[in-house]
């Protein structure tokens, strides 16, 4: 139960983090895609955990498999079956949670809800599980860059803990040349000694990742049940470690007066423009042609090195450290799952606009 999202390009995803593999079953893939396990691989590097000091040691290859849905290189509209095996479970290294709950972790949630749970790790709670999600999301990319190549999808940090980034110095080609996928050259040079001493002191923090969709044509979403922002939101919020998601101006928009929030309307040469995007790309439900902007926080890795009280199975108190490999800051491994979960969204309304509707906006101006 509850393993899929989408509504015509369908995820499931499937396995734990302890398990031989896990993966994801795609479907709604139109045909005629080119489509190999090296395209995919591309997206789950970046995720791939040891690729710097600043993420976690485990040490998996990450590397995809494509099982079914692909022939001599292109889709073929059936399910496309992508598999990820774990190769570096080291359970010892959850010795102590088989009986303690991890404050911040599923732990407890789990154990109360089905009273039955892999001792070694998050089990299907685990972000490993995001692998899955980063190779469907590479799925969805293929199929926007067969379908609608102009749509570019772009993930980065713009907060780590209390230092945010300065947007005078936004900079696109920036955000490839930092372990933090962020595009201030100066805050990625500032956060590094603040992320290193959390590190070194087995401590963690929160971060906030901005994803923006460029290129998506107007009219994507609908006005009620299936609204791009609805969807956008869920898919972000079901992310590991996501504690709040936020659509254009977010949170902020509760301060700003009518006037100052309008974003104005004009007749460009090409069709409307907008003097503003405060509505992050959406309206009523339904893409504007802007970009489309989705930023959401993501919580202080649970696991550090202080001792937390917490209780065990049999309800006695205790305290608990959790050692092993663990990523000071989540949200940099984040980055491309945000990524990967936008590019399957924007997919799936773009499929469903051209079921309804048919190819572009229908409606005409000027
Ligand atoms: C890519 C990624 C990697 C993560 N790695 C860790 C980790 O190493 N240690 C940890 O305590 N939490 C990690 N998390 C967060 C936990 O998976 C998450 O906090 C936990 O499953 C509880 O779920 P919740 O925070 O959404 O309530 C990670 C999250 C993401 C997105």
């Amino acid at each position: 139960m509850m393993n899929s999202f989408g509504h015509v390009f369908r995820v499931t995803t499937w396995g734990e983090s302890h398990g031989p593999a896990l993966g994801a079953t795609v479907d709604g893939v139109p045909p005629g895609v080119k489509l190999d396990a090296v395209m995919l691989q591309h997206w789950l590097d970046r995720r791939k955990p040891g690729q710097n000091k600043f993420t976690t040691q485990r040490r998996e290859a990450d590397e995809v498999r494509i099982l079914s849905g692909v022939y001599e290189g292109e889709t073929t509209g059936t399910p496309v079956q992508l598999m990820i095996e774990n190769t570096d479970q080291r359970s010892k290294d959850y010795g102590d949670i088989a009986e303690k709950f991890r404050p911040g972790h599923a732990d407890i949630t789990y154990w109360l809800k089905y009273g039955i749970r892999d001792p070694r790790g998050g089990g299907r709670s685990s972000a490993r599980e995001t692998a899955a999600r980063v190779a469907a999301g590479g799925v969805a990319r293929e199929v926007l860059k067969a379908l609608a190549p102009e749509v570019e999808i772009r993930g980065y940090m713009t907060r780590m803990g209390i230092h945010e980034i300065d947007r005078a110095r936004f900079d696109w080609d920036e955000i490839e040349r930092n372990p933090f996928w962020t595009p201030d050259q100066k805050a990625a040079e500032s956060w590094a000694g603040y992320l290193d001493a959390l590190r070194k002191a087995g401590s963690s923090v929160g971060a906030v990742i901005e994803v923006v969709v460029r290129g998506a044509p107007a009219g994507l979403g609908a006005p009620v049940y299936a609204k791009l922002d609805t969807d956008l939101a869920a898919a972000m919020m079901s992310i590991n470690a996501v504690k709040g998601v936020e659509i254009g101006e977010g949170m902020q928009a509760a301060m700003l007066t009518g006037e100052e929030n309008a974003d104005e309307i004009a007749m460009g040469p090409d069709g409307p423009v907008f003097s503003s995007n405060h509505a992050g790309g959406i309206l009523g439900g339904i893409s504007t042609g802007q970009d489309i902007v989705v930023r959401f926080a993501v919580k202080p890795t649970s696991s550090i090195l202080t001792p937390r009280k917490t209780i065990t199975r049999a309800g006695e108190p205790a305290e608990i450290v959790t050692k092993g490999r663990h990523d000071p800051c989540v949200g940099i491994r984040a980055v491309p799952v945000g990524e990967a979960m936008a590019a399957c969204v924007v997919l799936d309304h773009l499929l469903l606009h051209r079921a309804q509707v048919g190819e572009g906006p229908r409606g005409r101006i000027g």
